[in-house]
């Protein structure tokens, strides 16, 4: 009998707006889930959000509410950006819920008393010294700083010494490497199974479980002066979310009886391949099966970050190729799995080609025909059409090939078979000139060529349900089909449908987008700044906030590792102050020293490859060379621009 199936994505830190980083993996695990409830599997979804630490706390004084209430608004940021894409999750786990933290306190409590194989505690109290980032919620080493400060966060660490209770992760190690080896704890792919088993040939040491001084936690429960680790914290949702701390029937089902997948990129892979299966091991808990470990993108060539403000949301692609479209683009952009760049610039383009040229044309050419010479009831199948056999083999096999790729987390592959399918049934139908057969009334062959096709389309209206749930079942109800026949064992053999069956295509399925006006609409948008619901005009007292001013350019020196970059010490009436400018390219040293430019003097500091910048110089791009604005006449620096 198949075991229960539980996937899991990681639980998002509330301290980022949802974008595409957070989509793309929830939206493969929603693919993955729904794939293996189309398959009769008893499946479970969970995602949530990561909400403690003193990230979140800072960014809720700054935004003058409570962590709780800063908490609540961003949650509510995910849950829509999920609803808006069709999440199928059965269940959203927030870190601040009694019952995450109820799990908590109960892993803790469990951890603190267990002891480790030679009898020693597993959990002790020690001072930690260190560096701390409170970017990444981790204590962090001299060697990974680079210019004195976080490469990820550009933020320099503080230092920390404090009394902490920690966790014996060396006491694991071995048994971890052991249980990874023997393929107990599969870890995917390959490439990041080296990688944990690299790490653990590393000098690790024992981890800290709790922090003070921490405003914004779950205190111990057995010391109230330190609240957990948030780490530990975090990683617990995957068995607080089905009920560890309160329902032990359900955790049974979903975590003892299940195989048991978390999905998530690369980045986290020390907490999750080392920390999380040492922590249920300490508290006699089983290990999950699998950890696949997505690659990590990069959006037009550069990381998505904040500070770069290239975060790509969600809602705006949404908007743009609706709920299907994105998650499709989103899956199709490179290999599951490995690293990967998206190009946005692709995505109108690819979306014509895949969806509204192959599957949608399909759809709209195939039930058209139907209803004009059929008067929309479906004909009867007929045998011998060329390439019918060959279309017939292809398909019955897709299913199979599809869930195999699924089971295996190839899923551009699984996608691009089903793809693929769709182009031979066009090849198929173009083949067959079926409008031919129309013209010359030979209609047993016409109705043979487009039951096939119709049979076709049904087949992947199931196979790719769960890439785009909503578009799939759009499709089938064209093609008079419910939801009792979308289950992978109708898609296993062909001629199913019932002749006669009403066939009603009115409707292109993936209208076609304009590729013109689009860009047009987009260059409209980028020539007034951020294009808002009014058309991306500014109030006057919106530009009225930037201070404009002349000034002299002091010094300028390269960055270094950052072709485009220069380092400036400007005067713009207030003394030195640096701002960092992307003229590398089209200024020496030489001809920006001493010239007079504007710049912006009120921006929020910055930190961009390291280097700190408070201020930004006005320039103008004219094809690919860039020119700095000048004044205009002898202006002394601090000038006001007006
Ligand atoms: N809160 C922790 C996870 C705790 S789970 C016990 C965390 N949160 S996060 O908000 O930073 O999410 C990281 C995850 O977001 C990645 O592991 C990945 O799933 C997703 N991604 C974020 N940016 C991404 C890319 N650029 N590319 C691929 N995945 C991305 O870490």
């Amino acid at each position: 009998m198949t075991r229960p199936f539980y996937i899991t994505t990681p639980i998002y830190y509330v301290n980022d707006i949802p974008h595409i980083g957070h989509a793309y993996t929830t939206i493969a695990a929603d693919t993955i889930a729904r794939f293996q409830k189309l398959a009769g599997r008893d499946t479970h979804f969970v995602t949530g959000t990561d909400e403690h630490g003193t990230k979140v706390a800072e960014a809720a004084h700054k935004a003058g509410v409570t962590p709780q209430e800063y908490c609540d608004r961003i949650v509510g940021n995910f849950k829509t950006a999920w609803k808006n894409l069709d999440i199928s999750n059965d269940y959203f786990i927030r870190a601040t819920s009694k019952r995450h933290m109820d799990g908590v306190r109960k892993i803790l409590t469990a951890l603190k008393e267990a002891k480790t194989d030679d009898g020693r505690d597993v959990v002790y109290s020690d001072y930690y010294e260190g560096l701390y980032c409170t970017g990444c919620e981790k204590f962090i080493t001299e060697k990974e700083l680079v210019d004195g400060v976080c490469p990820d966060h550009k933020t320099a660490p503080q230092k920390l010494k404090e009394k902490n209770y920690f966790f014996r992760l060396t006491a694991f190690l071995g048994k971890i490497k052991e249980k990874i080896e023997s393929g107990e704890l599969t870890i995917l792919p390959e490439e990041r199974r080296r990688e944990v088993l690299g790490l653990i040939g590393q000098d690790l040491s024992d981890f800290s479980l709790s922090r003070e001084r921490v405003e914004w936690g779950i205190p111990l429960p057995f010391d109230e002066n330190q609240v957990a680790y948030v780490w530990v914290d975090a990683l617990s949702n995957y068995i607080n979310a089905i009920g560890y701390g309160d329902d032990p029937e359900l955790f049974g089902k979903w975590w003892n009886q299940s195989e048991v997948v978390h999905l998530m990129a690369k980045d986290i892979l020390k907490f999750h391949c080392l920390y999380w299966p040492a922590m249920l091991m300490a508290a006699g808990i089983k290990l999950p099966d699998t950890l696949f470990l997505h690659g990590f993108f990069t959006v037009d060539g550069d990381k998505m970050s904040k500070t770069l403000g290239n975060q790509i949301d969600p809602g705006d692609m949404v908007k743009e190729f609706g709920p299907d479209g994105t998650r499709y683009l989103l899956l199709t952009q490179y290999p599951f799995g490995i690293d990967g760049d998206i190009q946005a610039k692709r995505f109108v383009q690819q979306y014509n080609s895949d969806l509204a040229n192959d599957l949608g044309n399909l759809v709209s050419r195939v039930g058209k025909m139907v209803m004009v010479n059929f008067d929309g009831k479906l004909p009867g199948p007929f045998k011998s059409i060329d390439g019918l056999d060959e279309l017939v083999e292809q398909a019955e096999k897709l299913p199979g090939q599809v869930y195999e790729h699924i089971k295996h987390f190839r899923l551009t592959h699984a996608i691009a078979e089903a793809i693929s399918l769709v182009r031979a049934a066009n090849k198929f139908f173009n083949d067959t000139t079926p409008w031919l057969l129309a013209k010359q009334g030979e209609m047993e062959k016409l109705g043979g060529i487009l039951y096939a096709s119709c049979e076709v389309i049904r087949i992947v209206s199931i196979v790719l349900y769960p890439v785009m749930p909503r578009k799939m079942t759009e499709i089938r109800s064209l093609f008079s089909l419910d939801e009792s026949t979308l289950t992978l064992d109708h898609a296993l053999k062909f001629f199913e449908l019932q002749p006669g069956t009403l066939v009603s295509v009115d409707r292109a399925v993936f209208p076609r987008q304009d590729v013109k006006a689009k860009a047009e609409k987009k260059a409209a948008a980028s020539s007034v700044g951020k294009a808002d619901d009014q058309a991306g005009l500014l109030d006057i007292s919106e530009f009225a906030r930037a201070d404009l001013r002349v000034a002299r350019v002091l010094e300028a020196e390269r960055v270094e590792g950052a072709d485009k970059l220069l380092k400036l010490q400007v005067d713009a009436g207030g003394g030195k102050q640096q701002i960092v400018a992307g003229i590398a390219e089209h200024y020496e040293l030489d001809d920006i020293v001493d010239k007079k430019v504007i710049v912006v003097t009120n921006l929020k500091p910055a930190v961009i490859r390291g280097v700190e910048s408070n201020g930004m110089l006005l320039a103008c791009k004219k094809g690919k060379k860039l020119f700095v604005l000048v004044p205009d006449g002898d202006l002394p620096p601090g000038a006001k621009v007006s």
